[in-house]
C-alpha cells in the first residue's frame, strides 16, 4: 500500500514531533504493509517555517530510514492550504510544492469551516500549469459535508479526492462516504497520520472493508495503483468504479428483464 498524505516528519507542523517519533511512526506504517510514503507537512498560515528546513528534515529521515528499513520509500509533498496569502510565498517556485517536486500533483486543503470565495481561480491556477490539486478529506469542509454537490463543481475542475482513513473507519460518516464512492469521487485513501497512537498511519483495516464491500481490484486501485501513478507522476483516471458499474448495470437489467418475463429467482 502506497500513503500519500502523513505528518510524519518530525519538527516540521502539528505531525510528528521529533525524529525518534517519526521513526516509530514509519514502523506501524511499514509492519501494516506500507511500502511508499509521501511526507506532506501542512502549508499554512499557522505553521511558519521555511520550506528549506522541511527539505532538510526529510534527507536526515531519510537517511535513518534507510539504515532499518530497506524496502521503505520515502518521498515529499505538503498539504496546502487554499489561501492566497500562503500562496503568494511560493509564486515563484510553485513546483516545490508539488509531490516529489516533479511538477505534477499537489494536495490542498480547504479550512474547516468555509470555501474561499477565490478557491476556483487557485484551482485554475494549478490546472493551468498542468499540476493536477488533489483534494484532501473534503469530508472535513463542512460546507463540502453538507452539500455534496460542491464535489461535482470541484470534480468538473479537473481535481481529484484523497479521503482519510477516518471516513471509512467512522460509521456515522461511512454511508455519505459510499454515496461519494459510488459517484467516482474517491481516488486515494490516506491515512493522515499525525502521532503514533491517536491518528497513527495505518491503512490495512480500511482497505479491508474496502475490500469487502466492493472488490480487491478497487481496494488495489484506491490503496496502490492510483497512489502509485501520483508518485510516477503519470495521469490517474477519474473514474475508479467504471468496470464495476458496467457489471452492476449489467445485472440490474437481466434481473428485469426477468422480472419482465416473470421468471422469478
Ligand atoms: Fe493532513
Amino acid at each position: 500500500m502506497i500513503d500519500l498524505h502523513n505528518h510524519s516528519l518530525f519538527g516540521i507542523d502539528d505531525g510528528s514531533k521529533d525524529i525518534e517519533t517519526s521513526l516509530r511512526m514509519l514502523t506501524i506504517a511499514y509492519n501494516d504493509g506500507i511500502k511508499d510514503i509521501v511526507l506532506t507537512p501542512h502549508i499554512a498560515e499557522e505553521f511558519k517555517y521555511n520550506i528549506e528546513d522541511a527539505i532538510k528534515n526529510f534527507k536526515i529521515l531519510r537517511e535513518e530510514s534507510k539504515k532499518i528499513f530497506k524496502d521503505l520509500n520515502l518521498h515529499l509533498g505538503f498539504e496546502v492550504r487554499i489561501d492566497k496569502e500562503v500562496l503568494k510565498k511560493y509564486e515563484e517556485n510553485i513546483d516545490n510544492l508539488t509531490i516529489d517536486k516533479k511538477g505534477k500533483y499537489v494536495l490542498l486543503e480547504f479550512p474547516f469551516l468555509d470555501m474561499p470565495l477565490y478557491y476556483k481561480e487557485i484551482i485554475k491556477y494549478f490546472t493551468s500549469m498542468d499540476i493536477t490539486p488533489i483534494i484532501v478529506h473534503p469530508f472535513r469542509n463542512r460546507k463540502i459535508f453538507n452539500n455534496l454537490y460542491l464535489l461535482n463543481e470541484l470534480s468538473k475542475m479537473g481535481v481529484l479526492f484523497q479521503f482519510n482513513i477516518d471516513d471509512v473507519l467512522n460509521k456515522n460518516v461511512f454511508p455519505k462516504f459510499i454515496k461519494v464512492f459510488k459517484e467516482n469521487k474517491v481516488h486515494f485513501i490516506s491515512s493522515d497520520a499525525h502521532s503514533v497512537d491517536m491518528r497513527p498511519p495505518i491503512l490495512s483495516s480500511s482497505y479491508r472493508i474496502i475490500e469487502k464491500r466492493f472488490n480487491k481490484n478497487i481496494a488495489e486501485k484506491i490503496f496502490y495503483e492510483n497512489p502509485k501513478k501520483v508518485i510516477d507522476g503519470v495521469m490517474v483516471e477519474n473514474k475508479v468504479l467504471n468496470n464495476f458499474n458496467f457489471f452492476g448495470i449489467i445485472k440490474r437489467y437481466i434481473k428485469k428483464e426477468e422480472a419482465d418475463n416473470g421468471i422469478s429467482l
